[in-house]
Protein backbone atom coordinates (compact mmCIF):
# COMPACT_ATOMS: atom_id res chain seq x y z
CA UNK A 1 0.00 0.00 0.00
CA UNK A 2 1.54 3.44 -0.63
CA UNK A 3 2.11 5.76 2.06
CA UNK A 4 -0.21 8.80 2.16
CA UNK A 5 1.15 11.90 3.54
CA UNK A 6 -1.07 15.01 3.49
CA UNK A 7 0.49 18.61 1.61
CA UNK A 8 -1.58 20.53 4.24
CA UNK A 9 0.74 19.95 7.58
CA UNK A 10 1.19 23.08 9.82
CA UNK A 11 -1.43 24.96 8.16
CA UNK A 12 -4.81 26.78 10.06
CA UNK A 13 -6.96 27.40 7.31
CA UNK A 14 -9.73 25.60 6.26
CA UNK A 15 -8.33 22.61 3.74
CA UNK A 16 -11.34 20.72 1.67
CA UNK A 17 -8.81 17.74 1.01
CA UNK A 18 -7.94 16.88 4.44
CA UNK A 19 -8.36 13.38 5.70
CA UNK A 20 -9.90 12.39 9.19
CA UNK A 21 -10.38 8.86 10.87
CA UNK A 22 -12.92 8.32 13.01
CA UNK A 23 -12.62 5.59 15.75
CA UNK A 24 -16.30 4.45 16.07
CA UNK A 25 -18.03 2.19 18.56
CA UNK A 26 -18.04 -1.51 17.89
CA UNK A 27 -21.87 -1.66 19.55
CA UNK A 28 -22.92 -2.70 15.97
CA UNK A 29 -21.37 -3.28 12.76
CA UNK A 30 -23.12 -0.99 10.58
CA UNK A 31 -25.17 1.75 12.51
CA UNK A 32 -21.81 3.65 13.79
CA UNK A 33 -21.11 4.82 10.42
CA UNK A 34 -24.57 4.88 9.47
CA UNK A 35 -24.94 7.48 12.02
CA UNK A 36 -21.44 9.75 10.64
CA UNK A 37 -22.91 9.55 7.48
CA UNK A 38 -26.80 10.49 8.35
CA UNK A 39 -25.31 13.59 10.35
CA UNK A 40 -23.13 14.81 7.51
CA UNK A 41 -26.07 14.70 5.18
CA UNK A 42 -28.05 15.99 7.56
CA UNK A 43 -25.62 18.96 7.98
CA UNK A 44 -25.13 19.50 4.46
CA UNK A 45 -21.11 18.88 5.06
CA UNK A 46 -19.31 17.87 1.40
CA UNK A 47 -17.72 14.03 2.59
CA UNK A 48 -15.74 11.49 0.08
CA UNK A 49 -15.50 8.32 2.04
CA UNK A 50 -11.98 7.14 1.25
CA UNK A 51 -12.01 3.92 3.86
CA UNK A 52 -14.44 2.20 5.87
CA UNK A 53 -13.53 -0.64 8.36
CA UNK A 54 -14.18 -2.28 11.14
CA UNK A 55 -15.08 0.70 13.72
CA UNK A 56 -13.30 2.80 11.68
CA UNK A 57 -13.76 5.32 8.91
CA UNK A 58 -11.60 7.39 6.70
CA UNK A 59 -13.50 10.41 4.99
CA UNK A 60 -11.75 13.28 2.94
CA UNK A 61 -13.88 16.52 4.54
CA UNK A 62 -13.25 20.36 6.03
CA UNK A 63 -12.08 19.88 9.86
CA UNK A 64 -15.63 21.53 10.57
CA UNK A 65 -17.21 18.37 9.51
CA UNK A 66 -14.98 16.48 11.39
CA UNK A 67 -15.35 17.96 14.33
CA UNK A 68 -18.93 18.66 14.24
CA UNK A 69 -19.84 15.03 13.20
CA UNK A 70 -17.67 13.41 16.01
CA UNK A 71 -18.91 15.36 18.39
CA UNK A 72 -22.43 14.84 17.32
CA UNK A 73 -22.17 11.60 17.24
CA UNK A 74 -23.56 9.12 19.81
CA UNK A 75 -20.97 6.30 18.84
CA UNK A 76 -18.09 7.65 17.79
CA UNK A 77 -15.10 7.84 20.25
CA UNK A 78 -12.34 10.14 18.71
CA UNK A 79 -11.62 12.03 15.35
CA UNK A 80 -8.12 12.63 13.94
CA UNK A 81 -6.45 14.34 11.11
CA UNK A 82 -4.60 11.98 9.03
CA UNK A 83 -1.16 12.69 8.80
CA UNK A 84 0.33 9.57 7.77
CA UNK A 85 -0.68 5.82 7.48
CA UNK A 86 1.53 2.57 6.51
CA UNK A 87 1.05 -0.99 6.55
CA UNK A 88 2.44 -2.49 9.47
CA UNK A 89 3.58 -5.69 7.75
CA UNK A 90 6.71 -6.78 9.69
CA UNK A 91 7.70 -3.60 10.89
CA UNK A 92 9.08 -3.68 14.72
CA UNK A 93 7.68 -1.25 16.75
CA UNK A 94 11.04 1.25 16.31
CA UNK A 95 10.27 1.02 13.09
CA UNK A 96 7.13 2.49 13.05
CA UNK A 97 8.42 5.14 15.65
CA UNK A 98 10.88 6.03 13.39
CA UNK A 99 8.65 5.63 9.93
CA UNK A 100 6.37 8.22 11.23
CA UNK A 101 8.96 10.40 12.57
CA UNK A 102 10.85 10.21 8.46
CA UNK A 103 7.27 11.08 7.02
CA UNK A 104 6.32 13.58 9.62
CA UNK A 105 8.02 17.47 9.91
CA UNK A 106 7.04 18.36 13.33
CA UNK A 107 9.16 21.29 13.26
CA UNK A 108 6.51 22.63 10.48
CA UNK A 109 3.88 20.81 12.86
CA UNK A 110 4.44 22.23 16.51
CA UNK A 111 4.59 25.39 17.47
CA UNK A 112 7.83 26.39 19.42
CA UNK A 113 6.74 25.40 22.90
CA UNK A 114 3.97 23.24 21.89
CA UNK A 115 3.05 20.27 24.34
CA UNK A 116 2.42 16.94 23.17
CA UNK A 117 1.22 14.02 24.37
CA UNK A 118 1.09 10.74 21.90
CA UNK A 119 -1.59 8.24 22.43
CA UNK A 120 -1.61 4.15 20.51
CA UNK A 121 -4.77 2.71 20.23
CA UNK A 122 -6.06 -0.36 18.11
CA UNK A 123 -9.34 -1.64 16.80
CA UNK A 124 -11.19 -4.22 15.01
CA UNK A 125 -8.96 -7.15 14.24
CA UNK A 126 -5.92 -5.45 14.95
CA UNK A 127 -3.07 -6.81 16.42
CA UNK A 128 -1.98 -5.88 19.95
CA UNK A 129 1.69 -5.97 19.66
CA UNK A 130 2.27 -2.38 19.33
CA UNK A 131 0.08 -1.17 21.49
CA UNK A 132 2.47 -0.32 23.99
CA UNK A 133 3.74 2.59 25.97
CA UNK A 134 6.89 1.72 24.27
CA UNK A 135 5.37 2.70 20.92
CA UNK A 136 4.28 6.20 22.71
CA UNK A 137 7.36 6.75 24.13
CA UNK A 138 9.52 5.79 21.16
CA UNK A 139 7.32 8.53 18.81
CA UNK A 140 7.57 11.24 21.79
CA UNK A 141 11.33 11.12 21.95
CA UNK A 142 11.37 11.55 18.29
CA UNK A 143 9.27 14.52 18.26
CA UNK A 144 11.74 16.33 21.24
CA UNK A 145 14.76 15.16 18.85
CA UNK A 146 13.61 16.86 15.59
CA UNK A 147 12.52 19.94 17.54
CA UNK A 148 16.07 20.22 18.99
CA UNK A 149 14.06 19.55 22.68
CA UNK A 150 11.80 22.74 22.40
CA UNK A 151 8.68 20.31 22.12
CA UNK A 152 8.09 18.75 25.51
CA UNK A 153 5.78 15.75 25.98
CA UNK A 154 2.95 16.84 28.26
CA UNK A 155 0.61 13.87 29.61
CA UNK A 156 -1.39 16.38 31.61
CA UNK A 157 -2.00 19.42 29.47
CA UNK A 158 -1.01 18.81 26.29
CA UNK A 159 -1.48 21.50 23.43
CA UNK A 160 -1.57 18.47 20.88
CA UNK A 161 -2.50 14.79 20.96
CA UNK A 162 -1.09 12.50 18.29
CA UNK A 163 -3.05 9.07 18.14
CA UNK A 164 -1.32 5.86 16.23
CA UNK A 165 -4.59 3.63 15.65
CA UNK A 166 -4.16 0.17 14.22
CA UNK A 167 -6.44 -1.40 12.30
CA UNK A 168 -6.07 -5.19 11.19
CA UNK A 169 -3.17 -4.31 8.32
CA UNK A 170 -1.95 -0.58 9.05
CA UNK A 171 -1.68 1.98 11.52
CA UNK A 172 -2.65 5.74 11.55
CA UNK A 173 -1.19 8.39 12.45
CA UNK A 174 -2.52 11.67 12.97
CA UNK A 175 -3.68 14.85 15.32
CA UNK A 176 -6.88 14.36 17.37
CA UNK A 177 -9.37 16.75 16.24
CA UNK A 178 -12.48 15.65 18.71
CA UNK A 179 -12.56 12.83 21.70
CA UNK A 180 -15.38 12.02 23.55
CA UNK A 181 -14.85 12.53 27.47
CA UNK A 182 -16.35 9.51 29.20
CA UNK A 183 -19.59 9.93 30.76
CA UNK A 184 -20.58 12.42 28.59
CA UNK A 185 -24.20 11.18 28.40
CA UNK A 186 -24.53 9.62 31.88
CA UNK A 187 -26.05 13.08 33.47
CA UNK A 188 -29.29 12.57 31.48
CA UNK A 189 -29.58 8.91 32.13
CA UNK A 190 -33.56 8.33 32.39
CA UNK A 191 -33.59 8.05 36.42
CA UNK A 192 -31.57 11.10 37.04
CA UNK A 193 -34.30 12.95 35.14
CA UNK A 194 -36.91 15.29 36.41
CA UNK A 195 -39.30 13.70 35.09
CA UNK A 196 -38.89 9.60 34.95
CA UNK A 197 -40.92 6.53 33.81
CA UNK A 198 -39.59 3.26 32.04
CA UNK A 199 -39.73 2.80 28.54
CA UNK A 200 -38.04 5.85 27.69
CA UNK A 201 -34.55 5.90 25.39
CA UNK A 202 -31.11 5.64 27.03
CA UNK A 203 -29.78 9.06 26.03
CA UNK A 204 -26.63 7.45 23.70
CA UNK A 205 -29.72 5.51 22.29
CA UNK A 206 -31.85 8.71 21.98
CA UNK A 207 -29.20 10.71 20.60
CA UNK A 208 -28.22 7.79 17.48
CA UNK A 209 -31.86 8.19 17.08
CA UNK A 210 -31.72 11.87 16.49
CA UNK A 211 -28.63 11.57 14.08
CA UNK A 212 -30.22 8.91 11.69
CA UNK A 213 -33.00 11.40 11.42
CA UNK A 214 -30.59 13.75 9.88
CA UNK A 215 -31.59 16.60 11.88
CA UNK A 216 -30.27 19.72 11.24
CA UNK A 217 -29.64 22.52 13.98
CA UNK A 218 -31.94 25.37 13.53
CA UNK A 219 -34.54 22.89 12.00
CA UNK A 220 -37.70 20.67 13.14
CA UNK A 221 -37.19 17.54 15.19
CA UNK A 222 -40.44 15.77 15.63
CA UNK A 223 -41.54 13.16 18.17
CA UNK A 224 -45.22 11.89 17.95
CA UNK A 225 -44.65 9.79 20.60
CA UNK A 226 -42.11 11.75 22.90
CA UNK A 227 -42.97 9.82 26.30
CA UNK A 228 -40.92 11.26 28.61
CA UNK A 229 -39.14 13.21 25.91
CA UNK A 230 -35.84 11.27 25.89
CA UNK A 231 -35.08 11.45 21.78
CA UNK A 232 -36.04 15.50 22.64
CA UNK A 233 -33.99 16.29 24.79
CA UNK A 234 -30.50 15.10 22.83
CA UNK A 235 -32.75 17.04 19.69
CA UNK A 236 -32.77 19.98 22.01
CA UNK A 237 -28.92 19.33 22.84
CA UNK A 238 -28.01 19.50 19.48
CA UNK A 239 -29.78 22.89 18.40
CA UNK A 240 -32.05 21.83 16.63
CA UNK A 241 -36.22 23.18 16.96
CA UNK A 242 -38.43 20.21 18.90
CA UNK A 243 -41.45 19.14 18.88
CA UNK A 244 -42.97 16.51 20.95
CA UNK A 245 -46.52 15.07 20.71
CA UNK A 246 -48.04 12.07 22.98
CA UNK A 247 -51.35 11.15 23.09
CA UNK A 248 -50.98 11.14 27.23
CA UNK A 249 -51.15 14.71 29.26
CA UNK A 250 -48.75 13.66 31.71
CA UNK A 251 -45.87 12.39 29.32
CA UNK A 252 -46.35 16.05 27.08
CA UNK A 253 -45.83 17.99 30.66
CA UNK A 254 -43.06 15.27 31.82
CA UNK A 255 -41.50 15.68 28.44
CA UNK A 256 -41.37 19.16 28.86
CA UNK A 257 -40.41 19.45 32.26
CA UNK A 258 -37.14 17.49 31.18
CA UNK A 259 -36.51 19.79 28.70
CA UNK A 260 -37.01 22.93 30.32
CA UNK A 261 -33.89 20.92 32.87
CA UNK A 262 -31.69 20.53 30.19
CA UNK A 263 -31.85 22.60 26.98
CA UNK A 264 -34.45 25.18 27.64
CA UNK A 265 -35.74 27.14 24.57
CA UNK A 266 -38.14 28.72 23.05
CA UNK A 267 -38.24 26.68 20.38
CA UNK A 268 -39.25 23.83 21.70
CA UNK A 269 -43.42 22.90 20.81
CA UNK A 270 -45.50 20.51 22.58
CA UNK A 271 -48.79 18.81 21.74
CA UNK A 272 -50.96 16.39 23.42
CA UNK A 273 -52.11 14.48 20.19
CA UNK A 274 -52.66 11.04 18.44
CA UNK A 275 -49.65 10.05 16.19
CA UNK A 276 -52.63 9.32 13.73
CA UNK A 277 -54.12 12.78 13.47
CA UNK A 278 -50.73 14.83 14.06
CA UNK A 279 -51.67 18.22 14.28
CA UNK A 280 -49.00 20.14 12.42
CA UNK A 281 -49.13 22.33 9.20
CA UNK A 282 -45.62 23.21 8.58
CA UNK A 283 -43.74 20.44 6.76
CA UNK A 284 -40.57 18.99 8.67
CA UNK A 285 -37.88 17.10 7.16
CA UNK A 286 -36.72 15.19 10.59
CA UNK A 287 -39.07 12.60 12.59
CA UNK A 288 -37.04 10.35 15.55
CA UNK A 289 -39.15 8.26 17.39
CA UNK A 290 -39.88 5.41 19.68
CA UNK A 291 -43.31 4.35 19.01
CA UNK A 292 -44.58 1.94 22.01
CA UNK A 293 -43.87 -1.86 21.82
CA UNK A 294 -47.20 -3.06 23.23
CA UNK A 295 -44.86 -4.56 26.56
CA UNK A 296 -43.78 -1.66 28.90
CA UNK A 297 -45.77 1.18 27.43
CA UNK A 298 -49.60 1.38 26.27
CA UNK A 299 -50.71 0.96 23.34
CA UNK A 300 -54.58 1.92 24.07
CA UNK A 301 -55.81 -1.00 22.97
CA UNK A 302 -54.69 -0.33 19.24
CA UNK A 303 -52.59 -3.28 17.62
CA UNK A 304 -48.87 -2.13 16.84
CA UNK A 305 -49.42 -2.84 13.47
CA UNK A 306 -52.57 -0.37 12.56
CA UNK A 307 -51.41 1.91 14.92
CA UNK A 308 -47.49 2.21 12.49
CA UNK A 309 -49.62 2.57 9.28
CA UNK A 310 -51.56 5.30 10.21
CA UNK A 311 -48.59 6.65 11.75
CA UNK A 312 -47.00 6.09 9.00
CA UNK A 313 -49.78 7.92 6.43
CA UNK A 314 -50.53 10.47 8.40
CA UNK A 315 -46.69 11.41 8.51
CA UNK A 316 -46.10 11.50 5.08
CA UNK A 317 -48.36 14.53 4.99
CA UNK A 318 -46.54 16.69 7.15
CA UNK A 319 -42.91 15.42 5.90
CA UNK A 320 -40.93 17.05 2.89
CA UNK A 321 -40.22 15.45 0.13
CA UNK A 322 -37.48 12.98 0.84
CA UNK A 323 -37.91 13.97 4.64
CA UNK A 324 -36.79 11.13 7.07
CA UNK A 325 -38.31 9.00 10.09
CA UNK A 326 -36.24 7.17 11.97
CA UNK A 327 -38.01 4.72 13.57
CA UNK A 328 -37.34 2.15 16.50
CA UNK A 329 -39.49 -0.84 17.02
CA UNK A 330 -39.35 -4.56 18.43
CA UNK A 331 -38.41 -6.78 16.20
CA UNK A 332 -41.20 -8.75 15.43
CA UNK A 333 -43.39 -6.09 13.96
CA UNK A 334 -42.93 -6.55 10.11
CA UNK A 335 -41.76 -2.89 10.39
CA UNK A 336 -40.16 -3.22 6.29
CA UNK A 337 -43.59 -4.17 4.94
CA UNK A 338 -45.43 -1.51 6.81
CA UNK A 339 -42.85 0.93 5.66
CA UNK A 340 -43.03 0.50 2.10
CA UNK A 341 -47.12 0.20 1.54
CA UNK A 342 -47.11 3.59 3.04
CA UNK A 343 -45.37 5.53 0.27
CA UNK A 344 -41.40 5.15 2.24
CA UNK A 345 -38.46 3.91 1.31
CA UNK A 346 -36.55 1.93 3.48
CA UNK A 347 -32.69 2.90 3.46
CA UNK A 348 -31.18 0.89 6.52
CA UNK A 349 -33.07 -1.47 8.49
CA UNK A 350 -31.24 -2.69 11.55
CA UNK A 351 -31.19 -5.37 14.01
CA UNK A 352 -29.35 -4.48 17.52
CA UNK A 353 -29.56 -6.48 20.59
CA UNK A 354 -30.44 -4.48 23.66
CA UNK A 355 -30.61 -7.26 26.19
CA UNK A 356 -31.86 -10.83 26.59
CA UNK A 357 -35.99 -9.88 26.31
CA UNK A 358 -35.54 -7.67 23.55
CA UNK A 359 -34.18 -6.86 20.21
CA UNK A 360 -34.69 -3.71 18.41
CA UNK A 361 -35.34 -2.97 15.22
CA UNK A 362 -33.95 0.58 13.78
CA UNK A 363 -35.49 1.77 10.63
CA UNK A 364 -34.24 4.86 8.22
CA UNK A 365 -37.04 5.86 6.40
CA UNK A 366 -37.32 8.11 3.50
CA UNK A 367 -40.08 9.68 1.98
CA UNK A 368 -40.68 9.02 -2.02
C1 LIG B 1 -41.81 4.08 24.09
S1 LIG B 1 -42.62 5.51 24.64
C2 LIG B 1 -41.66 6.75 23.92
C3 LIG B 1 -40.38 7.00 24.63
C4 LIG B 1 -39.63 8.18 24.11
N1 LIG B 1 -39.26 8.01 22.70
C5 LIG B 1 -38.39 8.44 24.93
O1 LIG B 1 -37.28 8.09 24.54
O2 LIG B 1 -38.54 8.99 26.03
C6 LIG B 1 -44.09 5.49 23.70
C7 LIG B 1 -45.09 6.62 23.97
O3 LIG B 1 -46.11 6.54 22.97
C8 LIG B 1 -47.30 7.07 23.52
N2 LIG B 1 -48.43 6.66 22.66
C9 LIG B 1 -49.06 5.46 22.56
N3 LIG B 1 -49.98 5.48 21.58
C10 LIG B 1 -49.95 6.72 21.04
C11 LIG B 1 -50.64 7.35 19.97
N4 LIG B 1 -51.59 6.72 19.26
N5 LIG B 1 -50.30 8.63 19.65
C12 LIG B 1 -49.37 9.29 20.36
N6 LIG B 1 -48.69 8.75 21.39
C13 LIG B 1 -48.96 7.48 21.72
C14 LIG B 1 -47.32 6.54 24.93
O4 LIG B 1 -48.10 7.38 25.76
C15 LIG B 1 -45.82 6.59 25.29
O5 LIG B 1 -45.53 7.76 26.00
Amino acid sequence: MTDLKEASLGKTVEHPNKSFFFQLSGIHPELPSIEIFSILKGEEFQYKVLEKKDQFLLLNCSEQAAYKTAERAAYCRRSVELLYRSEVGSKTTENIAKNISEHIEFTKLLQKDARFKVRVYRIGKAQAKHVSIHLEKAIGDMVWEQTNGACKADMKNPTIIFIVMFTENDFFFGRETFSRKKGSFTDRRPDLRPYFKPGTLEPRFARLMVNLSRAKPGEYLLDPFCGPGGILIEGAIIGCKILGSDLDKRMVKGSKKNIDYYAPSNNAGFVISDAKQLPFKNKIKSIATDPPYGRSTSTYGKEIEDLLTRFLQNASQILEKDGIIAIGMFEEVPLQEIVEKSGFILEHFEKIYIHRSLTRRIGVCRLK
